[in-house]
C-alpha cells in the first residue's frame, strides 16, 4: 500500500496548488480531496497541513466537526463520477447509469462485497477531459458508458492480486 500513500500525497499536492494563496481555503480544499478519494485520507491531511501551513489538530477538528467528511474509505475502491456542468453535457448521466448497472448499487452505497463505493461529485478540475471519473485517485478522461465494465474489471483484478500479494 506504500504506493497508494505516495499516490495520495502526489494527487493532493496537485490539488492544493490553487488553494495555497487563498485565505480560508481549508474547507474547500478538503471538499476537493474528499471528491477525489471518497474520504480524506491521513496522507492527504499531512500534505494539506504542510502545504497550507495549518496544524494537523486544526484540520482534524474541522473534519470531525462536519458530518459530511469521512475519515475512512467507504469501500476499498472509491469511484468518483463527475457530474459537473462540462461532464454532464458530455455524457456523465450515461456513465452514472452504466456504473449503477455494472455494480448493482446507487451512488453513496458500497457493494455487498465491500469492494466498490460510488459517489457523484461536482467538477474535479479537469473539465477538458470530460466526462471524468476518478478511481482511488486515478483519473479516467472522456469516459463513455461502454468503458465502465472495463474500469470495474481492472480494479477488481487489481484488488484480487493485491489480496493474493501478487
Ligand atoms: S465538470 Fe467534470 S471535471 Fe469539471
Amino acid at each position: 500500500m506504500a504506493d497508494d500513500k505516495e499516490k495520495i500525497q502526489e494527487e493532493t499536492q496537485k490539488m492544493l496548488v490553487k488553494w495555497k494563496s487563498k485565505r480560508g481555503a481549508l474547507i474547500m480544499a478538503l471538499h476537493e480531496i474528499q471528491g477525489a478519494f471518497g474520504y480524506v485520507p491521513w496522507a492527504a491531511m499531512e500534505v494539506t497541513s504542510r502545504e497550507l501551513d495549518i496544524p494537523m489538530a486544526r484540520i482534524y477538528s474541522v473534519l470531525t466537526f462536519y458530518n459530511y467528511f469521512k475519515l475512512k474509505a467507504p469501500g476499498k475502491v472509491v469511484i468518483s463520477i463527475c457530474d459537473g456542468t462540462a461532464c454532464h453535457i458530455k455524457g456523465a448521466p450515461a456513465v452514472i447509469n452504466a456504473f449503477r448497472k455494472e455494480l448493482g448499487v446507487s451512488e453513496g452505497q458500497t457493494t455487498e462485497d465491500g469492494l466498490f463505493y460510488t459517489q457523484i461529485v461536482r467538477c474535479l478540475g479537469c473539465c477538458g477531459l470530460a466526462p471524468v471519473v476518478v478511481v482511488n485517485g486515478k483519473t479516467y478522461g472522456k469516459v463513455a458508458g461502454v468503458d465502465v465494465p472495463k474500469i470495474v474489471a481492472e480494479w477488481r483484478e487489481k484488488m484480487q492480486s493485491e489480496e493474493q500479494g501478487v
